[in-house]
Order: structure tokens, then sequence, then C-alpha cells
């Protein structure tokens, strides 16, 4: 039986930055940010959208049907959730006006929590082939301004429903993965940005994919050449481009990998999401793959895990991702001013549960951060008359 995606969905906030003019304002050459670390623009969460809004606005960009009365588990992975008990799924689950009788909870791992999720749901659907399982990656990159990882923050997610005879990208039975204790990038609790090291984070992931990359050949016996389209976690793309040299030097791989990061040089690191926005970047962005074209993925979550598995692409897939809602989504953004962005940066809601209440936000997005009242955020939902905050 096969199990795997059958639909996906994608949101980013409204709000970007171009990478040239930010460039010019640090002092350095535009050509470092655009060739050296492969971004042009990068999305910019306001204060009204975190995890949860976003989440629910990528589910709200999936086909209503798919998400019917089998759904029976709903996971939010995520490094930047907004409550150190609650699961972000539970809101996101009553937020959509999904259906109630689900498991739902959240799973945190770095970039890779979503790798773990979209695997959770594939064992899932195995066990129960009647059910299905929705997995969504939801993240907001945060370095700070002016600092080495500036240029490579973002903010997304996707949202992916996983069925047998899925419609998209059947996932096989071959994942391995790989975990060892480093200090490449950690978040203690109450911090708003990460301790990291980038440059032996880039070079732990290179050690990490040509590691499990070589034991996936030694366990299945298979080799670069079986593969159509090779997809990597993407930080920054240089770093996919990066890591498929490691492994080969394939020119039709590096076209499809070209394909592949198009969305992320737009948006930027989306954390656990990027893996399976680089899938959707290659499936909107590259017209020649075909159904049975086998894709390899690595996923990467500083730490760290990697894992690497496979899909194949099912027939007709290219009704089920959602593409035209993708291009209006990004062809609505509205670009900021490096000021504009340095103000939207710095006007976030503070950590703990002091009272704060947002106008609503000027975007096509249907959910958004009201405010955080009696302790709690509310949501706002623009189908919705009243709003929690009224
Ligand atoms: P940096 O020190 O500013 O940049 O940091 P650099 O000096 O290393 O230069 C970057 C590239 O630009 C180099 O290319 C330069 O040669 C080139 P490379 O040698 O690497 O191929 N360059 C130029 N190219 C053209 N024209 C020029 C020019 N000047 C320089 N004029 C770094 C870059 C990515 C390290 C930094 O932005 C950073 O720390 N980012 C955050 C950490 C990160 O993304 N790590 C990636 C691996 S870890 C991971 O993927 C997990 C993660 O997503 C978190 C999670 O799991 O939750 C981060």
């Amino acid at each position: 039986m096969d199990i795997g995606i059958d639909a996906i969905g994608f949101y980013t906030p409204h709000y970007y930055v171009d990478l040239v003019k930010l460039a010019k304002a640090r002092g350095d050459d535009p050509d470092k940010y655009t060739i050296g670390i492969g971004q042009d623009q990068m999305a910019v969460a306001p204060a009204t959208q975190d995890i949860i809004s976003m989440a629910a606005n990528a589910v709200d960009a999936l086909p209503s049907a798919r998400l019917d009365g089998r759904l029976g588990m709903v996971i939010v992975a995520s490094e930047s959730g907004v409550d150190e008990s609650k699961a972000a799924a539970i809101t996101v689950a009553r937020l959509t006006g999904l259906n109630p009788w689900v498991r739902a909870f959240d799973i945190k791992e770095a970039c890779y929590g979503a790798t773990a999720g979209l695997l959770m749901a594939r064992d899932y659907v195995a066990a129960h082939p009647t059910k299905t399982a929705l997995v969504i990656a939801s993240d907001i990159a945060r370095y700070g301004l002016a600092s080495g990882g500036e240029v490579t923050q973002g903010a997304g997610a996707v949202a992916m429903v996983i069925s047998a005879q899925p419609r998209v990208l059947a996932l096989q039975d071959d994942a391995v993965a790989y975990t060892e204790d480093i200090p490449d990038f950690f978040r203690p609790t109450g911090m708003t940005v990460p301790v990291v090291d980038g440059h032996y984070s880039t070079a732990a992931y290179l050690d990490f994919v040509t590691k499990i990359v070589g034991q996936h050949q030694v366990q299945y016996h298979d080799t670069i050449t079986d593969y159509a389209a090779l997809l990597f976690h993407l930080p920054f793309t240089k770093m996919g481009k990066k890591a498929l040299a490691a492994l080969t030097d394939s020119v039709r791989l590096g076209q499809r990998l070209t394909a592949a990061s198009q969305l992320s040089r737009q948006v930027g690191n989306i954390y656990t999401g990027s893996l399976y926005l680089s899938l959707l970047s290659l499936l909107c962005h590259d017209k020649t793959m075909q159904a049975g074209d086998r894709i390899g993925l690595f996923s990467y979550g500083s730490g760290a895990v990697g894992e690497f598995f496979s899909g194949i692409l099912a027939p007709g897939f290219a009704d089920h991702i959602g593409q035209a809602a993708v291009i209006q989504l990004l062809a609505e953004r509205e670009e900021l001013t490096i000021p504009a962005y340095e103000q939207m940066f710095n006007a976030q809601i503070p950590l703990g549960d002091a009272p704060a209440a947002f106008p609503p936000e000027n975007s096509p997005a249907r959910f958004t951060v009201g405010g955080r009242r009696d302790h709690a955020r509310w949501y706002r939902d623009t189908t919705k008359s009243m709003t929690e905050g009224d």
C-alpha cells in the first residue's frame, strides 16, 4: 500500500525585504547575499503572525475535502513555539475547524521536527489505512538585526495531508537517521534568538549529509543516479548546492536543485518546513518532473539529527500542490524598506503573558494574532464577523 503526501498547503507572511537593499544597508557586497549565500528576498513576520496563525493559514491553503472525518492525528512541528506546555496543534485544530476526534500534539527538534512528524504520520497510516494525518511545519527564523545570521532569516508554514493512495508523493520505507549531540545551534529557554556557530553548523550539516546518504547506499544498495531529484533542508540555498556538490557533480540534479531552491530564495529559512518548501518549489518550478520519478530528501535539524529518505511522485501530483495559490501569495507580498523591516523586527509581542492588542493586519491572511488577554494569545479569523477579541 502506498502512503505519503496527499496535498500540500503553504503560507508565508505578507512582508519581505529585498536582500540587495539589506546588503547595502549593512555595508556588504550584494553578491555575497545573492550568490555567496544564495538568497534574494527574506520573509518578515509582523507581530500579528506567530507559528499558530501561520500554521492555520497553511492549513487553510489545503483543499478542505482532505480534512474530513478520516483525520486522526494533527502534528505541528516547530522550534519557535509560543507556549512551553500547550501544543500549538490544539489551537490550530480549533481555528481551522478540524474534526475534534484527533490526537493533536507538537514535535520539536530544530529543523528536523517536521520530518519526524511526517514519518510518524506515515507509520500511523500504515497501521490504520483508513485514517489520515495532518503534519504542519511552522517557524519564524530570527537571528537578530545586523547579526551574522540575519540574511538567513525567514518565516512560513507548510501543511501536508498524509494518507494511503497519496496524490503527491508516496513515501518509501527506506529512511536512514543519524543523531549526534553537537552544539552547532540551540536556543536556551527564554532567549529570543539562537546561539549559533554558523561555520561549524554548515560543516556539521555537510558531515551529516555525506555520512547518512553513504549509509543509505550501504543499506538500500541505491546510487545517486537512481534519483530524479535530490532535495535538502535549505537554511540558505547555497547550503543545498554545497550538499549536492559533496555527493555528486550531476548537471541534471543541479538543475533540479535550482528549481527546488526558487521558493527558498524568496522566503528564506523557514526552519522545519524548509525541506518541504523545497519539494513544493521543485514541483512548481520544474516542469520536467514526472509521475514515477524518485526524489531523495535530506532533512537536517541542528543539535543534531539528520535523515535521508525517498519518495515516488504520484500521477497527477501537479493538481494537488496549490501552485496558483503559492504564486498569488508571493505576488501579493509587500516589500518593506530597511527601516520598516527593522521596526517590524523589534515590534514583536514580548515574552511572558502581559496583555497586548494589535489592530487587524492589512493583508489577505485569514488568521492573524489579535493580541494577548487573560495570559493567552487570541486570533482573528477574517471569515468570522465576531473575533475572539470581541
Ligand atoms: P558569513 O560569515 O557572513 O558568510 O556567514 P561567509 O563569509 O561564510 O560567506 C558566505 C559565502 O559567501 C561564502 O561562500 C563566501 O565565499 C561568499 P562559500 O565559501 O561558503 O561557498 N561570498 C561572496 N560571494 C560572492 N561575492 C562576494 C562574496 N563575499 C562572500 N562579494 C552563514 C554565513 C551562513 C554562516 C551565516 O549567515 C549564519 O551563521 N547563518 C545561520 C546558521 C546557518 O544557517 N547554518 C546552516 C547549517 S545548520 C542548519 O541548517 C540548521 C538551521 O536551519 C537551524 C535548525 O536546525 O533549527 C540553521
